[in-house]
């Protein structure tokens, strides 16, 4: 029999239990802030993170960006293949994004790069890649909503890779792309076109549009990892963490995520102004919810 005081001390231990789960479930809703070294170890705890991820739901459903940043990630995920046996033959990924208009088997398509630089390298069904296709098209509503709908059926994104533009895309979310966007055509800014020069030929002129998942679509992910790296990323990282949650800044979206972690190399870490901060919370959450950093 349980007595009266007995009772009474389940009671308390079981409504300290709620508050302190309210808490921690408060600490989890902030955007986690990781600042590494430099780009090497940046790619190094992405993809732990990743495989970590990978070997907890051998089913996962992982969204992918293309760009500079995430190739790092890519090389180690392809070593861990290789030499740990990261086991890739369940995996599902969905590309961000997709330039629109170029010629299929362009060797910058977003396809072509995600082939090469990740997917021919790893055991992954080539019937789980899903990358928007950026072929020119009457009905873009219908294709982008078939999007979505892939999406969904798949049971939703485990863990969103996602870069960060110099004005604070993610994905091809532009400045001004409503929060709550959804998978569409895109006109890329003046900026993006210059950024993505480099990948081209020196004749030849980079797409001006692009298909890309919306905000709304990435703040569906359960969780989310934004990777930046490098002094010219440092002040679109500050705007996204600490700035105001504005549509100006795309990534400043992911401040109402439940489970997002920034993960910046010192040099796009320079022009936060709670770096000591950070560094603290996340030793707490080494301690406290380990599980929040996977
Ligand atoms: C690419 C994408 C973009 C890039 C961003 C950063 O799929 O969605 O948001 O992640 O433009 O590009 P990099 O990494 O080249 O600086």
């Amino acid at each position: 029999m349980v007595g009266y005081h007995e009772t009474r001390a389940r009671v308390q231990r079981g409504v300290a239990g709620e508050l302190f789960a309210k808490f921690i479930q408060g600490l989890a809703a902030k955007m986690l802030v990781h600042i590494t070294k430099d780009f090497e170890e940046l790619s190094r705890e992405a993809a732990r993170v990743t495989a970590n991820a990978i070997r907890t739901k051998k089913d996962l459903r992982l969204g992918l960006a293309t760009g500079s940043t995430p190739l790092g990630l890519y090389r180690e995920l392809i070593r861990m293949h290789r030499e740990d046996g990261l086991d890739f033959s369940r995996v599902a990924t969905f590309n961000l994004d997709e330039y629109i208009g170029l010629p299929a088997g362009h060797p910058q398509s977003f396809r072509s790069v995600m082939f090469r630089e990740l997917f021919d390298h790893i055991n992954i069904p080539v019937a789980n890649i899903h990358i928007p296709d950026g072929k020119p098209r009457e009905n873009y509503e219908k294709y982008c909503e078939e999007y979505e709908e892939e999406i969904r059926r798949a049971g939703g994104i485990d863990l969103q890779v996602l870069g960060l533009g110099m004005e604070g895309h993610i994905g091809f979310n532009e400045p001004t792309s409503s929060l709550a966007s959804r998978t569409r055509p895109k006109t890329l800014t003046r900026q993006t076109v210059e950024d993505n020069r480099k990948f081209f030929g020196a004749k030849e002129e980079p797409p001006h549009a692009a298909i890309t998942m919306g905000i709304g679509t990435i703040l569906e992910a359960r969780r989310v990892l934004l990777l930046a790296s490098g002094t010219a990323k440092a002040r679109a990282v500050a705007l996204a963490v600490e700035g105001p949650v504005t549509a100006s800044v795309s990534a400043s979206a992911l401040q109402m995520h439940r489970n997002a972690t920034a993960l910046v190399d010192r040099e796009a870490a320079a022009n936060l102004a709670h770096r000591e901060y950070y560094e603290r919370a996340l030793e707490m959450t080494r301690k406290l919810t380990p599980g929040r950093l996977w």
